[in-house]
């Protein structure tokens, strides 16, 4: 796992932009797995500037979403379907054939989730997981308790993530319960991941992903067993980690190795 500690939050939202473009750049139909929320927000404009300069084109790249609340339709301002348009889809020149998100309404829930899972698969897996993180430690929806192993399902939030989330809804009774997510198991199948942070509420959730043990209670954690994990955060969300100076001097001079 290699730690960045950035200034900043637009420090970080560059680092992961030039990973990314870094990755593209190397594989043009690049299967990215996305996230919602907030701290990916400034991800996405940075790829629409590099879109619209011609520095980097989507028309082969693959999406995934991690994750959808369960009984809204695509087109509710809140689903995250709708908030991957508002915030990137539509803005670049992606296909809209290589966008493959959960549904909010699916007939059967099983065989959705099995399908997706399924999709991923057959495009030869995900080159590079975007995530965010809860203040809980949840990657996705895997709610503190998912299985390390699980893959692509439906979970019930944990009512932590139901306030965080409840300020982009009008009525905090509308709030879903529930969601589809892919699974930590799914996740850490992803060929490169990126978490990014920003903000002192994230520093427990740091804290426990980074220099905690390996625990289903805080399911960030499960990323130290992922050979190409880059946890990028900014100083207020790695104000807690214990060896912060090692990780920025690892950092700092890892050309030198
Ligand atoms: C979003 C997702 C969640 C968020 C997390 C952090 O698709 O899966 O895990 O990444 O809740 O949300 P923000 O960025 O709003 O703090």
């Amino acid at each position: 796992m290699d730690v960045i500690i950035k200034k900043n939050y637009e420090e970080i939202c560059n680092e992961a932009v030039r990973i990314i473009h870094e990755s593209w750049e190397k594989k043009k139909n690049l299967v990215l797995g996305l996230a919602t929320g907030r701290t990916p927000i400034g991800v996405y404009q940075r790829l629409i500037e590099l879109n619209k300069k011609g520095e980097m084109d989507f028309s082969r790249i693959i999406t995934f979403n991690l994750d959808e609340y369960l009984g809204l339709d695509e087109s509710h301002p809140q689903s995250f379907a709708c908030y991957m348009d508002k915030n990137l889809f539509q803005y670049v020149n992606i296909k809209r054939e290589n966008i493959f998100r959960l549904k909010g309404k699916p007939e059967d829930i099983e065989k959705h989730c099995q399908e997706y899972e399924e999709k991923i698969r057959a495009v030869g897996g995900i080159d590079l997981q975007l995530l965010g993180v809860g203040r809980n430690g949840h990657i996705g929806f895997n709610e503190p308790g998912s299985s390390l192993s699980s893959r692509t399902r439906p979970k019930a939030l944990t009512q932590s993530t139901v306030e965080a989330n409840a300020s982009l809804f009008k009525n905090k009774e509308r709030v879903p319960r529930y969601c589809l997510t892919m699974g930590i198991g799914t996740i850490l199948d992803a060929k490169q991941i990126l978490l990014l942070a920003s903000g002192k509420e994230k520093f427990y959730a740091i804290k426990g992903c980074v220099e905690g043990p390996i625990t289903a209670s805080v399911p960030a954690s499960a990323l130290q067993l992922h050979p190409q994990a880059k946890i990028i955060v900014d100083e207020e969300a790695a104000w807690f980690l214990d060896r912060k100076d090692y990780y920025k001097w690892v950092y700092e001079n890892r050309l030198k190795f």
